[in-house]
């Protein structure tokens, strides 16, 4: 399963649609039907039919290889057990989104906290919880839902383009999405997109963007791929969410190569649905820039999975504000000097590093995480 590659900017837009221009080698008039469609903030699925019958879900993992999911599948409403109407190709892979709503979250959570088990971090995070579940018993219980919107095997060619396709998987049983439109201009693509953000906050679901393709499937073929992205599909990025609260401490912490970490522990806030209460400073350098201090007012920002981020502060010139931090020159965790070590050039390391190594409790446990992570052991 390939990914996409992004677009931040109109301009991204522009210069998507005249790639795939230039790669076909069309001329100006000819019109190039692009379609527009939510990027769904959850999990792909692979669901694999034979004879219209489910034969295999799969997560998608690396993209090569998954995790098989099939019994869980079978427990999504969603998800058809055998395909409706009729044309299916004897052999198909329907591909999508399963995704967790705004409210089946919320109420998720409740139960959670009652029950005092620890929360979601968000709708993703749930969905994805709900997938890994051994007993599918307890995913019935989990009110995950399911978009399809493309395909990978197949064992004959059931469409000629994107939207065709995209009302066979309708027809054969699967939800698509309502938002999903064709134009045939750079504006109506943009106008789309705009319409989206606007509509976010009401959906009821996460989106994070908008996912645009090319609608002729020939000439999908014909655009390919360069590495894991198509040339034929773009994601258009939502701007990342921002809100303003308060550092009121600002902890370290130590990784696995001694590395020390300055987080700053925020008062909690939303940002764009989720609640905030840490982010990271990265290292003194970047503390130093930004001149953050503990009981500062500072400004953050979420993107998608991504650790929150400090971006500035708010009021520099306040006349009672803390001293400048400093990091410590003595490991939080054991006590060892913690030093940036100066290479042969004489630049120091942005990192400072406990020097204790093994005898650094901090070090032993991330070391040892490590070593029995899934891309190491
Ligand atoms: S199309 C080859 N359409 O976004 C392209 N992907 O960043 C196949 N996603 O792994 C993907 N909504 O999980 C497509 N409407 C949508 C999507 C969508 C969400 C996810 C998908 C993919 C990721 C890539």
């Amino acid at each position: 399963m390939l990914s996409l590659d992004n677009a931040f900017t109109d301009e991204d837009v522009q210069d998507f649609t005249d790639r795939v221009r230039r790669f076909l080698g069309l001329s100006s008039e000819e019109l190039v039907k692009i379609t527009a469609e939510p990027k769904i903030d959850g999990l792909s699925l692979s669901l694999t039919y034979e004879e219209g019958k489910l034969v295999r879900g799969a997560t998608r993992g690396d993209g090569t290889v998954g995790e098989d999911v099939t019994a869980i599948a079978r427990t999504l409403p969603d998800v058809p057990e055998t395909l409706t109407g009729t044309g299916w190709p004897d052999r198909i892979e329907i591909r999508g989104e399963e995704y967790m709503s705004n409210d089946d979250f919320a109420a998720l959570n409740a139960a959670e906290e009652a029950a005092g088990r620890k929360l979601y971090m968000n709708p993703r995070n749930a969905a994805a919880g709900g997938l890994r579940q051994k007993d599918p018993r307890v995913t019935a219980q989990r009110p995950l839902k399911f978009f399809a919107y493309a395909w990978g095997d197949v064992s004959a060619p059931f469409a000629e383009t994107q939207i065709e396709a995209v009302m066979a998987l309708k027809a054969w049983g699967f939800q698509t999405n309502d938002l999903f439109q064709g134009h045939d201009a750079v504006d109506g693509l943009l106008k789309a997109y705009r319409d989206m953000v606007e509509r976010r906050a009401g959906l009821g679901y996460d989106i994070d963007g908008v996912v645009y393709k090319v609608n002729r499937l020939d000439w999908q073929d014909r655009l390919g791929k360069v590495s894991r992205f198509p040339r034929w599909a773009i994601a258009h990025k939502f701007p990342a969410e921002k809100a303003v609260t308060t550092i009121e401490v600002i902890d370290i912490q130590v990784g696995r190569t001694g590395s020390l970490t300055p987080v700053a522990r925020l008062t909690p806030v939303t940002v764009g649905g989720v609640v905030v209460s840490n982010a990271t400073l990265h290292n003194e350098e970047e503390i130093e820039r930004l001149d953050v201090r503990i009981g500062d007012q500072v400004e953050i920002q979420r993107a998608g999975d991504v650790i929150p981020q400090v971006l500035r502060v708010m009021n520099p010139d306040r006349a009672d504000r803390a001293d400048p931090f400093e990091m410590p020159h003595i490991c939080p965790e054991c006590g060892s000097a913690a030093v940036r070590e100066i290479d042969d050039k004489g630049k120091a390391d942005v990192r400072r590093r406990c020097t204790g190594g093994l005898i650094c409790p901090a070090q032993v446990k991330e070391r040892l995480k490590h070593f029995v992570s899934r891309k190491a052991l």
